[in-house]
């Protein structure tokens, strides 16, 4: 540090350092220059910020000249290194999709048994299963395959259809109740039946899954008569025409008693769009088989 005189104050006022000025209250070397009484601390600009400056200085030259820079017009200084981050990300973008089409290819064939039992396979392309369930499916399905209102869980052990891979793609290529190739799936109303009865059917089905539904009541008898063709003798469902499960605790619009009331009255008629024109057969196979696999980690539904 460089002394300084304070060229208004007689030499040798300070009795520590000849003309050095120490402001008694900061302890700051003061630099001798004082406005009335106001004297100026001498806090220096530290020297490392001015070398940080000077280095970045010196590393945007560098950049200047080595990297694309300057606009010239419609056009820019290229650089001496020639690089175009341009150029990179088509050619990151083409070996991936090329990555990508070398296992993709593979679900083209719909061999579910042989895709399903190749592990190396099957970790490889479930991030792109997943990406391609949250683009087009979570919307209704929930982002775990959960359901929800209206949307029936896909990650439990029980299914409208079946879980079988080649079932599943099949809704997934054609969908339900969504155009003429689409699988049908349609609970009718019961509009027709007494109010009383519904009710009494209504109370019967919401005790189902609990298991405490009286068997031997008149409503199992109404149950058996009209319900049961598609439903199954128990609710117990799986009988290929879509119809639900009426046993297990997941349910797609609710069963409670009044719900069921309102399906009973008024009927329901899901839809699930078909994807067969938005995806290809192999990516509509890879979701196939991803879905069958949300179901395969625990046997409970995920609700
Ligand atoms: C617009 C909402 C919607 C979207 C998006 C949607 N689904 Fe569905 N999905 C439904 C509905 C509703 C049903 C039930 C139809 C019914 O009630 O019969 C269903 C049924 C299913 C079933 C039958 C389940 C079973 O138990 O058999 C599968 C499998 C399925 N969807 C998979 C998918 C996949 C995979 C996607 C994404 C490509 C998808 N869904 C996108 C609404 C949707
Ligand atoms: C022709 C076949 C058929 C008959 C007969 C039928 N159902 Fe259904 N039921 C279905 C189908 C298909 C669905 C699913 C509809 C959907 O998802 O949109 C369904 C759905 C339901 C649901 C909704 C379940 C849930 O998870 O929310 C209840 C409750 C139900 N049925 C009860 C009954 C009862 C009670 C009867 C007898 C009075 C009956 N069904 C008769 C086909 C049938």
């Amino acid at each position: 540090m460089t002394e300084r005189t304070n060229p208004r104050k007689l030499p040798g006022a300070d009795p520590h350092a000849g003309n050095r000025k120490v402001d008694p209250v900061t302890g700051y070397d003061t630099t001798g220059h004082d406005w009335g009484g106001i004297t100026e601390l001498n806090t220096p600009f530290p020297r490392f910020v001015i070398w940080i400056l000077a280095a970045t200085f010196l590393y945007s030259v560098v950049a200047w000249v080595l990297l694309p820079a300057w606009p010239v017009g419609r056009d820019y200084t290229r650089g001496l290194l020639g690089l175009d981050q341009g150029v990179e990300a088509v050619a990151g973008f083409r070996a991936l999709s090329a990555e990508r089409r070398g296992w993709l290819d593979r679900f083209a064939t719909g061999d579910f048994a042989a895709l399903q039992s190749d592990t190396a396979l099957l970790e490889q392309a479930t991030p792109a299963a997943q990406r391609l369930f949250a683009d087009n499916c979570a919307a209704c399905h929930g982002t775990s395959g959960q359901g929800g209102p209206g949307f029936p869980v896909l990650s439990d052990t029980y299914w409208l259809w079946s879980g079988d891979p080649e079932e599943i793609a099949l809704t997934i290529r054609d969908g339900i109740n969504a155009n003429d190739n689409s699988r049908i799936a349609e609970m009718p109303r019961f509009d027709w039946m007494e109010q009383s009865e519904r009710e009494a059917l209504a109370g019967y089905v919401a005790a189902l899954p609990s298991g405490t539904a009286d068997g031997s009541g008149p409503e199992a008898d109404l149950f058996a008569e009209n319900c049961a063709a598609c439903h199954g003798d128990g609710g117990e469902g799986g009988l290929g025409v879509g119809a639900p499960s009426l046993t297990d605790a997941s349910t797609i619009y609710g069963q409670d008693a009044k719900t069921v009331l309102q399906t009973l009255t008024y009927g329901r008629i899901g839809v699930m769009p078909a994807w067969g024109g938005r995806l290809s057969a192999a990516e509509v196979n890879l979701l196939a088989v991803y879905v069958a696999g949300l179901s395969s980690h625990d046997g409970e539904a995920a609700k």
